[in-house]
């Protein structure tokens, strides 16, 4: 089976973590995204993958290379402009089979795609949408059924005037099975979208949705739902490789990691990792490799990642911090901060109200202490 996966946005969203990264490519845990897309993908048969790629995708190459150690093949397509959802697809035509899986590169999921690909054969649909509940269907696209799950509406990233007096809360998961014959519908060569300009033109002409059952899904593309989606993981509320990894404890720690502090599973510890005399590390915490967190520091619901220096007393708490920062003693991050690739926050900084630090910023001690 086929799969083509879109990962050309910028990831705004998710910046600073998307800053000098791309968003298939950021750690989630304890290896790249994407890895954990491939591995549920080939779960489910699938063997070829393309990767449609808005700019050249040095670092993901790097990181996935042509996908022999996942045990599948996979190719890379680059836009010579972002081309859009939609135009992205057709700019890879000449590569895809009479029937393919397409995906957005943003989610975290255990959705059974092959009962979808069942359903997609059974009605003889041209396109299948993966469909989920969500509570706040305004920042997705929100999905209207029929009885038969004809698609009879959709509508992305509906403003409130366009909600009231819908039931439904049944969005797009962005995983969908296509015919070749969509492609017929994407004009060639400028920037299309799937969700503004195909799915509304194929409502009531061979569009279907097959709503998910008891599945995960998250779109990982903010820093909440990052956050989110690392807690899931830790718990095991998602199906994926990892929790297998974490055992029944919900604690992995590495070999070669010195805890002279406490460590509150569910937590993930990297190689090299040093907790000194004092501190509290967890619960749902991950520490990437070689980070060190000071005497009496307290890390909690966070991500800090590969060699960053948490320092002595700190709080750090509801944030993501991204590789090689160095947070001063004393200085508190909390309240879905996002701190960047190797900024330095001195002592006394209070971080908080998901402020973004971008990377290489370097702040005086106390400068902000809102
Ligand atoms: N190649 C390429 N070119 N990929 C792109 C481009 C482009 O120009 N623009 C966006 N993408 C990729 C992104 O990298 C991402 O993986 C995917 O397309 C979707 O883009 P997002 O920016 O993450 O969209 P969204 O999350 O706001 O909304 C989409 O996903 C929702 C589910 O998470 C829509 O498809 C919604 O309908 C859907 O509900
Ligand atoms: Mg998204």
């Amino acid at each position: 089976m086929q799969a083509v996966i879109l990962v050309g946005g910028e990831g705004t969203r998710l910046r600073p973590l998307t800053s000098r990264r791309p968003k298939p490519v950021i750690t989630l845990v304890d290896r790249p995204f994407l890895v954990y897309m491939l591995e549920w993908l080939r779960g489910h048969g699938v063997d070829d993958v393309i990767l449609s790629c808005g700019f050249e995708p040095t670092q993901v190459r790097e990181a996935l290379g042509d996908g022999a150690a996942l045990g599948i093949r996979l190719r890379y397509v680059v836009e010579p402009e972002p081309r859009g959802t939609a135009g992205a697809l057709k700019y890879a035509q000449d590569l895809l089979d009479e029937r393919f899986l397409m995906l957005n590169g943003d989610v975290l999921c255990d959705i059974d795609v092959s009962a979808q690909l069942r359903r997609h054969e059974e009605t003889g649909a041209v396109g299948t949408l993966g469909l989920v509940p969500v509570d706040d269907p305004s920042a997705y696209g929100l999905v209207l059924l029929d009885e038969d799950h004809a698609v009879t509406g959709f509508l992305e990233k509906p403003g409130p005037e366009e909600l009231v007096g819908l039931q439904t809360t049944l969005i797009s998961a962005g995983i969908y099975v296509l015919e070749h014959a969509v492609l017929d519908l994407i004009p060639e060569g400028r920037n299309v979208s799937i969700e503004r300009e195909v799915w509304p033109r194929l409502v009531g002409a061979g569009l279907f949705g097959a709503p998910a059952q008891d599945a995960y899904w998250m779109d990982i593309g903010t820093p909440d739902r990052y956050l989110q989606g690392t807690f899931d993981i830790l718990e095991g509320n998602v199906r994926t490789g990892v929790a297998e990894r974490l055992g029944p404890g919900f604690l992995a720690v590495a070999d070669d990691v010195r805890v002279d502090g406490r460590i509150i599973p569910p937590a993930v510890v990297g190689a090299g990792c040093r907790i000194d005399a004092g501190a509290h590390v967890g619960s749902l915490v991950v520490l990437g490799p070689g980070v060190t967190v000071g005497r009496g520091a307290r890390v909690e619901r966070a991500v800090v990642l590969d060699g960053a220096t948490i320092g002595v007393g700190c709080e750090v708490t509801d944030c993501i911090i991204a590789p090689r920062a160095r947070i001063a003693d004393g200085a508190v991050v909390r309240g879905g901060a996002v701190i960047g690739e190797d900024v330095t926050v001195g002592s006394g900084n209070i971080l908080t109200a998901g402020i973004k630090v971008f990377p290489g910023t370097e702040l005086a001690d106390g400068a902000i202490t809102f």
